[in-house]
Formats: structure tokens, C-alpha cells, sequence
């Protein structure tokens, strides 16, 4: 689905401003975020998609942490509030799967947050039985 005045694409580098204020408007990041960490966090990502509205404006994306080769792992899909419904979530999701699939990547994964099932059940991945989420828990 291709929403209305909704442009997507596929970059290394996103505006970094803009990611910040998107993640910030969705909640996604706190104060202990500091620019510095954002900067890094888009230096060490494979990939990124994102979804702009016609004011060129960034109100989706989507990063990848992969070797580009056999494995990738989907995170931070956030979209402002104020665009959510709208079949962009769900798009940035296919463009950035699709493309990691077409260099030949087959294990593409995420953890979806809670919450976020009847997002996930509606696009083509699917829950992969028999395999537990784990994380190493922070410490102190
Ligand atoms: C999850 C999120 C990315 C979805 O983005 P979105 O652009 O609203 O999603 P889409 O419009 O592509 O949704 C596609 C379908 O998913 C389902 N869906 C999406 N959000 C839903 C919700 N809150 N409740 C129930 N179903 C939902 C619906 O079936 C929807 O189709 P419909 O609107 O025609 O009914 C967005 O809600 C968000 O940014 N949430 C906060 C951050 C977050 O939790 N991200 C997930 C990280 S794992």
C-alpha cells in the first residue's frame, strides 16, 4: 500500500535532526539519548528506510543492524503519531525487508514490542515458534 503523498526511501544516513525530533514526538528516545548517541546509533545501523510527507518532513522509520549478507536484524520502527493508520508503519517495514531480501539476507527478524501484535500480524512476518526472546539485563 502506498499512502497518499507519502514518499519512502532507502539511505545510510538520515537526517539526523529529523530522526531525533521523530523519535521524540513518538516517545521513542529519552533525555539520556544525547545527540552524540544518536549520531553513533546512525553510524553503526546497516540501513535505514524512512517515509517523508510532502513537506519533505520525516514522519516514519525503520533501521537495520546487519552484515548485508545472511543476517538482519529490524528495529526503532516508529511513525509520528499524527501518521499513524495511514499504512506507512507497514510500508517502511516491506521496503526495508524487501530490499535486505534482495541482496540475499534470509534471516531477517525483529522483536516487536509489546503492544505491537496486531501490527505485525498484519504483515508478512510471522512469530517464530519454538525460539524465546532473550536479553542480557542492565546492570547495577
Ligand atoms: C507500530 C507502528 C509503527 C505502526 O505504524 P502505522 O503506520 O500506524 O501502521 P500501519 O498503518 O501500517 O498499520 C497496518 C495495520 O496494522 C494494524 N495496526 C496498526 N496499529 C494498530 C493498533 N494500534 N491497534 C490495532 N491494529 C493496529 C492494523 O491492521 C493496520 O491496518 P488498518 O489501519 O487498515 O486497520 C506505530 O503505531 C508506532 O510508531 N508505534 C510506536 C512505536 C512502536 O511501538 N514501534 C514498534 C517497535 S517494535
Amino acid at each position: 500500500m502506498n499512502p497518499p503523498g507519502i514518499s519512502f526511501r532507502l539511505f545510510r544516513d538520515p537526517p539526523e535532526g529529523e530522526l531525533v525530533s521523530l523519535y521524540r514526538t513518538a516517545g521513542w528516545i529519552g533525555p539520556e539519548d544525547t545527540p552524540d548517541r544518536i549520531r553513533r546509533l546512525i553510524a553503526g545501523s546497516f540501513l535505514f528506510c524512512g517515509a517523508f510527507n510532502e513537506a519533505g518532513r520525516l514522519v516514519g522509520s525503520m533501521r537495520a543492524l546487519s552484515d548485508g549478507v545472511s543476517d538482519a536484524y529490524l528495529l526503532d520502527l516508529v511513525v509520528d503519531p499524527a501518521y499513524r493508520r495511514q499504512g506507512i508503519g507497514g510500508e517502511v517495514l516491506r521496503r526495508l525487508s524487501g530490499h535486505l531480501r534482495s541482496l540475499g539476507v534470509d534471516w531477517i527478524v525483529l522483536a516487536g514490542a509489546p503492544g505491537t501484535e496486531p501490527f505485525y500480524q498484519a504483515t508478512e512476518f510471522r512469530v517464530m515458534e519454538g525460539y524465546v526472546p532473550y536479553r542480557l539485563p542492565e546492570e547495577g
